[in-house]
């Protein structure tokens, strides 16, 4: 492992993400994309990401010869986002959500979007794509369909992106590095941050919603669920609503 990751800043680009794949052979192992603008960020299902220029951080991390199993790799991503926004915002009630999202409170604050360079029909590298909403105002948020927030809303201060994107690069360096020598630790440690297991929630998968219990979230990554009318399911993706109820006891206020 290098120990000064290289950093590569873009005015604007499609989607990091597409940038690493494309420029793949380029980039070493542990290479960072950032971009001040996304003109096609990628979101997860298809969705598309909010990437107004010079607001928000978008960035790509690329990981040569990823750890087994490889679905794995967006633990470091949370993560490290994680890390990043506590650093930035320690008082704000930050959260990861299964599968990959990062919360404040019920809004969503950031997301991970992993991709594969597969060739030989093997995974070569992934590339681990964060944006995280740093600076956008409450008017911008509004115009989404899923509630989000950013840095900005929760902490009133407005945050440099490239201090930002400096510190997220290492910190994902430096998780890479620590979970390839304890993979169990770190998943652990990412499972414990996922706040949903336990909690009564509201799950909406392909069109269906439905109430119910997250019982788990298995060693596979997929998650458990009972719903409110005993039935159990196993999901692999999903979006799941918490109550602020069990958010306020998640978070006591002192
Ligand atoms: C999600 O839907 O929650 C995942 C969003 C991931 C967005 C990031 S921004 C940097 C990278 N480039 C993309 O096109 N997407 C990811």
């Amino acid at each position: 492992m290098n120990s000064s990751p290289r950093l590569t800043w873009l005015e604007t680009v499609d989607s990091t993400n597409l940038y690493a794949l494309r420029h793949y052979n380029e980039l070493e192992d542990g290479d960072s994309i950032a971009a001040l603008e996304q003109t096609a960020g990628r979101g997860r299902e298809g969705r598309q990401w909010f990437s107004p220029p010079g607001r928000n951080l978008y960035l790509s991390f690329l990981i040569k010869h990823p750890p087994e199993p490889a679905y794995r790799v967006s633990i470091i991503a949370a993560l490290a986002a994680l890390d990043l926004v506590r650093q930035l915002c320690p008082e704000a009630e930050t959260w990861l959500k299964w599968p990959n999202d990062l919360c404040c409170g019920n809004q969503k604050l950031a997301g991970i979007l992993c991709e594969g360079k597969i060739s030989d029909g093997k995974i070569q590298g992934i590339v681990a794509g964060i944006g995280i909403n740093l600076n956008s105002e409450v008017s911008e948020l509004a115009a989404l369909d899923r509630p989000a927030t950013s840095l900005k809303i929760v902490s009133g201060v407005t945050h440099d992106l490239h201090a930002a994107a400096d510190f997220l690069a290492n910190r994902l360096r430096h998780r890479e590095a620590a979970f390839r020598i304890d993979q169990d630790a770190m998943f652990q440690e990412w499972k414990n941050e996922n706040k949903l297991v336990g909690q009564h929630v509201t799950a909406a998968c392909g069109g269906d919603t439905r109430s119910g219990i997250i019982t788990a979230i298995n060693d596979d990554g997929s998650l458990d669920f009972t719903a409110d009318n005993g039935e159990t399911s196993r999901y692999l993706s999903g979006d799941f609503t918490i109550s602020r109820e069990a958010l306020d006891q998640l978070f006591p206020k002192p």
